[in-house]
């Protein structure tokens, strides 16, 4: 192998989607190597919207693994960090890039150390899911660089060791975690259930909720729930199996109607088992709770089902529309219900694919005042708007999975010495 006074660098740069369930995970039976109690059903959300970007780097001159996370050092001392890590080291490969005169063979990715620099291009205060992104993209980007041979089913279990969640940001499209049956976790893995094209009328708006509230981690959150949620048992073994089966089914036919109402109602399961344990969770909040109304409201007052929601361990609805004409309806009532305060630019509100604003007819704020009531309101309903409770929109779709970039201008650590650029 090379000695500490060589002086190469190499690197790989790959970008990985987040992933929204609408069949959740929530509670694990085995805590280490983070093994879930039930299924779970995600959608990959387009990364140009919601992405993760990670560059890894080797060199024999490394001293020690480290790891920046949007521009700032963290350590990588915590167990799920190590975890991924070891699992990867321990399926490298030998790797030799004749350009630069490199070959490490199999046994010397024990002692070179690695760089790592993360970053999320949606703000992380957000309260998005980070961290599905981030550890599938770390996995993703190591398994490259360290040319494991381990197929996507494969490497989704050692994501899975990071978070959860991170597994089924491995693929495209519709994914499923199996929960599997193993003690060591071999078989509990991410497949992917149709690819980003299957289903690709679907439209999702990601409403941001303003909250001042310091939220429970979903780590915690679901700890709590295990141990003191009986309405968690009863969900892991009687209810999640027959839904995922009828999801699975309701994303092959495409049927809507039957997707938006087994996504509400387990997003509502999900919110159910928090209120359920002890202490009680409280997530949502009023703006998340007035999100449901309305969308229920809309939704019985058209023949079939126009939007499901769906939320996660924080107050942000993520709202998927059957299609663009939908999503644009959506849009408006969003708009309406929750408008941007006077001075604020539409197109800072509104992030992602802005082309929706257009469909909407809002060119501008003028416009975002002259809306009218949604029709579903009746006279003796006061429009009530609440101004500011939504901070910005995003607006997407279903998207691909990891993905290599080999435009070095992309790279977030310098070629040449291996740190943040
Ligand atoms: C509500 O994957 O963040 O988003 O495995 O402890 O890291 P850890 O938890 P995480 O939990 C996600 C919970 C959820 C539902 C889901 O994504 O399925």
């Amino acid at each position: 192998m090379a000695d500490k006074s060589q002086k190469w660098v190499l690197t790989v740069t790959a970008q990985t989607p987040t992933n929204i369930a609408v069949i959740k995970y929530w509670g694990k039976r085995d805590e280490t190597l983070i093994l879930p109690v039930n299924d779970s059903i995600s959608v990959t959300l387009d990364p140009n919207h919601l992405c993760t970007t990670t560059t890894v780097a080797v060199s024999p001159s490394f001293e020690k693994d480290r790891m920046w996370l949007n521009g700032k050092e963290i350590s990588l001392s915590g167990g799920r960090y190590q975890n991924c890590l070891r699992e990867i080291r321990s399926r490298a490969s030998d790797v030799e890039d004749e350009e630069k005169g490199i070959k490490i063979v199999r046994k010397d990715w024990e002692k070179l150390h690695v760089h790592i620099a993360s970053y999320n291009n949606f703000p992380t205060a957000a309260g998005l899911a980070s961290s599905a992104a981030g550890f599938a993209c770390l996995v993703f980007a190591l398994g490259k660089l360290m040319n494991l041979k381990e197929d996507q089913g494969k490497l989704s279990a050692i994501a899975r060791q990071g978070s959860g969640s991170a597994c089924r940001s491995l693929f495209g499209g519709f994914v499923k975690w199996i929960m599997g049956n193993d003690e060591n976790g071999s078989d509990s893995i991410a497949v992917q259930l149709v690819d980003e094209k299957h289903w690709d009328d679907l439209v999702i708006v990601i409403a941001v909720v303003s909250s001042r509230q310091k939220e429970t981690s979903s780590t915690t959150g679901m700890r709590e729930s295990v141990k003191t949620s009986l309405l968690l048992q009863h969900r892991a073994k009687e209810v999640v199996p027959k839904r995922i089966l009828q999801m699975e089914e309701a994303i092959r036919n495409r049927d809507f109607p039957s997707f938006a109402q087994l996504t509400c109602a387990d997003s509502n399961q999900f919110h159910a088992v928090c209120l359920d344990s002890s202490p009680p969770i409280f997530y949502m909040n009023d703006t998340s709770n007035r999100i449901i109304s309305y969308v229920e409201k809309w939704n019985r007052s058209e023949e079939t089902p126009q939007v499901a929601y769906t939320f996660d361990a924080g107050p942000n609805a993520v709202l998927i529309a059957r299609n663009r004409k939908v999503a644009a309806a959506l849009l408006q009532r969003l708009l309406f219900y929750f408008p941007p305060h006077e001075d604020t630019d539409l197109n800072s509100y509104v992030i992602g694919d802005k082309s929706i604003l257009q469909d909407a007819g809002l060119k501008g704020m003028k416009d975002v005042e002259a809306l009218p009531p949604p029709p579903e309101i009746k006279d003796n309903d006061p429009a009530r708007k609440y101004k500011g409770d939504v901070s910005y929109f995003i607006c997407t779709k279903p998207g691909r999975g990891p993905v290599l970039l080999s435009d070095k201008s992309q790279a977030l650590l310098d070629p040449e010495t291996g740190l943040p650029k």
